[in-house]
């Protein structure tokens, strides 16, 4: 343990008390198939693949088809975190989705997810957080763990903004491609795992991001579609400059809890926003590029799915190591922000999942459909009897 860790547990009053943690051991993401670069999006827009690279640093974003939805990105990205760690969704006790762009207002995405994974004993809820809702539902399932009221979590960022963006809006549609991550958090006596998470929020700024209709303020009318009330609205310039003095706030912030000195930090992995705004961000941090996670190129900003994508292809790409301490940092409408720090707690699965564990797994998903018929006929069945006259 460092001397800063030790200082700050001591600080807090936490030394020496038995504690759970809670370890990230499975983790999964999902993306459209179809792709749309910035050529793509040149031929209808008046814009440009060199305005967007240089501006933002996208090159292309993946976009939901016909079909598929922010619950079916969720899906399968939960199926993949569960995979990784060959768990059995019957033994997860809290399915958390962040998003910005359910399935329905009501009733919860995480509902559908729970009933698609079969994962009867799991509560469930959604949670909107703008880009930063992966991390506030990182903070409540630790903290949940932690306390012993979970032993399993799954939390999950998913969003499809592409169905709130006006395509002809040159100023936002660029900007945003659809997709899921999620992890499996597990409650660990060994050490480490998410060491501490800091969140917040400054509704002062909620204009700056806003999508007005469809809500209670103005529910869909025929107006609010014809005015452009249902899509999403932004003022980018002032995002960009609340996100580049907020992401190394946070981020400087959440080390001093925990006790970890900035050098001590092997990876950064900020909401993928826009490029300049993590290079400005590390700038003022005194990080190198290499110790900062970017993939917003291939998938622009896909909300409260960012953190969760790139932390996948970071360990994919095994530029995390057992011991390697991480932090994710977020920005969001609301205005809120966020940020993790987590000490690595490996070695976790990494070799492909047994064929017994997969088979396993695909039975559970064929079975979770049939449960949830046999569910909805029992409840039918039962307001039948009730309506049939006492014999
Ligand atoms: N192609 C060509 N020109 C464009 C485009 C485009 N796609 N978009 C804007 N422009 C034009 C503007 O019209 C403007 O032209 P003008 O000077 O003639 O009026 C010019 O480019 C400059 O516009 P700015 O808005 O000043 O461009 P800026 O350099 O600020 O970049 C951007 C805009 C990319 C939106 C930037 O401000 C940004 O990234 N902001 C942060 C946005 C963000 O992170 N949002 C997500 C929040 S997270 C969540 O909760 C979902």
């Amino acid at each position: 343990m460092g001397f800063q860790r030790l200082a700050a547990e001591v600080w807090n009053g936490s030394f020496g008390a038995t504690k759970r943690s809670a370890q990230i051991f499975g983790w999964g993401k999902a993306l459209p198939e179809r792709v749309l670069t910035n050529d793509d999006l040149s031929r209808t827009l008046d814009t440009s693949d060199g305005w967007i690279r240089e501006r933002t640093g996208i090159e292309e974003r993946r976009i939901v088809e016909e079909g598929e939805t922010t619950a079916s990105l969720a899906i399968q990205a939960a199926r993949s975190a569960l995979a990784r760690a060959a768990f059995d969704p019957a033994d997860v006790d809290l399915i958390v989705v962040a998003t910005i762009t359910p399935e329905y207002l009501f009733p919860a995405t995480a509902c559908l997810v729970q009933d698609a994974l079969g994962a009867s004993q799991a509560a469930a809820f959604d949670l909107n957080a703008g880009c930063t809702g992966f991390i506030y539902g990182l903070a409540l399932a630790t903290q949940g763990i932690q306390v012993g009221a979970y032993n399993h979590a799954l939390v999950i960022g998913a969003d499809t903004v592409s169905r709130f963006v006006d395509w002809e809006d040159r100023r936002t549609c660029v900007l945003f491609g659809d997709g899921a991550g999620a992890v499996l958090l597990g409650a660990s006596s060994a050490p480490g795992g998410v060491l501490t998470t800091l969140l917040g929020s400054d509704g002062s700024g909620a204009e700056l991001l806003i999508l007005r209709a469809g809500g209670s303020r103005h529910p869909a009318t025929p107006e609010t579609t014809a005015s452009g009330m249902h899509y999403l609205q932004m003022d980018g310039r002032k995002i960009f400059r609340f996100a580049t003095r907020i992401i190394p706030q946070a981020t400087r912030e959440a080390l001093d809890r925990a006790g970890l000195p900035l050098e001590h930090l092997e990876l950064l992995i900020p909401h993928q926003a826009n490029r300049r705004i993590i290079e400005a961000s590390a700038q003022r941090l005194g990080l190198p590029p290499e110790r900062v996670f970017t993939n917003m190129a291939r998938y622009g900003n896909t909300s409260a799915a960012s953190i969760p994508i790139a932390l996948c292809e970071a360990l994919e790409a095994g530029k995390v190591q057992v011991g390697d301490h991480l932090a994710l940092v977020a920005f969001g409408a609301g205005l809120t922000w966020g940020a993790a720090v987590i000490e690595w707690g490996g070695p976790w699965p990494v070799a492909p999942v047994a064929r017994r564990t997969r088979l396993l797994l695909w039975l559970r998903y064929r079975w979770a459909p049939v449960r949830s018929l046999f569910r909805r006929l029992r409840r039918a069945l039962g307001a039948l009897l009730q309506r049939m006259p006492p014999l």
